[in-house]
């Protein structure tokens, strides 16, 4: 179940991945404005990557055709970058980046807000980046893996948002998806799994302004909300240390 527990010498090569990671967002983050599409957004980050020695570790994962995910307005994750999707004043969108520089993967995203985004959409935001800071804040050694989920229902639930249940977050490092399942919504069945030094893992809740549910689109991937209300997502990359947590998906 703990598959994804690292040495102290693997938290260093993913620390470098991280902070990668984090630098390419740096790179694109003033390219994503109204008016740009996300082929677009996608071209650049493949180009970042490629002049800095790492790769796309979504390119090619189960046949996914691009470099990022980009998931706009009501797609909730696994939006697919494209020319025709042109980002316009008001959208609120998702870039979701997974890199793998030697050998070791690193997975964030963060939301963008293009030009004057609604109230509605800011809370949403707002609300689902401050679920992933406090369930981050409560990772240590001893604590059991269901706290994640009850910290994000503590933050979400006072402004009637709903948590998506079809997505979770996961073990990650050598490999970009393992054990264990990191579920965004409270659930027994984790109560029994404790953090241990060593384990990395993604925290990456998708929130929404209506229902929880999804569809996917007849590409394959594209998982929008039923009703067409808003979704939002934050991700880290995480390391738990002998005495508390770290994030790698920031800068050095
Ligand atoms: N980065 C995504 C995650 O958070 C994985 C995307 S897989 C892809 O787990 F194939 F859709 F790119
Ligand atoms: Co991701
Ligand atoms: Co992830």
């Amino acid at each position: 179940m703990l598959a994804s527990v690292y040495a102290p010498k693997d938290f260093k090569r993913l620390r470098v991945s991280g902070d990668l990671v984090a630098r390419c967002f740096d790179f694109i983050t003033p390219h994503i404005v109204a008016g740009v599409s996300t082929g677009e957004i996608d071209r650049l980050v493949a180009q970042f990557l490629k002049e800095n020695g790492a790769r796309s570790s979504d390119l090619g994962y189960m046949g996914y055709p691009k470099s990022i995910c980009t998931s706009v307005n009501d797609v909730i994750v696994h939006g697919i970058p494209s020319d025709d999707v042109i980002l316009k004043d008001g959208d609120i969108v998702n870039v979701d980046l997974t890199a793998e520089y030697h050998g070791f993967h690193a997975d964030a995203s963060r939301m963008f807000m293009i030009g004057n985004v609604s109230n509605k959409a800011r809370e949403l935001v707002q609300t689902c980046q401050d679920a992933l800071n406090s369930a981050i804040s409560i990772c240590a050694p001893g604590v059991p893996l269901s706290e994640i989920g009850k910290t994000i229902e503590a933050v979400v639930k006072p402004h009637g948002f709903s948590i998506s249940r079809d997505f979770v977050g996961h073990g990650i490092g050598k490999v970009m998806h393992d054990d264990p399942q990191i579920f965004h919504f409270y659930d027994k069945m984790w109560d029994k799994v404790k953090m241990v030094p060593g384990l990395v893992f993604t925290i990456e809740p998708m929130i929404n302004t209506g229902k929880p549910d999804c569809k996917i689109d007849a590409d394959g991937w594209t998982a929008r909300t039923v009703d067409g209300g808003l979704s939002a997502q934050w991700e880290h990359t995480l390391g738990i240390t002998e005495d508390g947590v770290i994030i790698f998906t920031e800068k050095m």
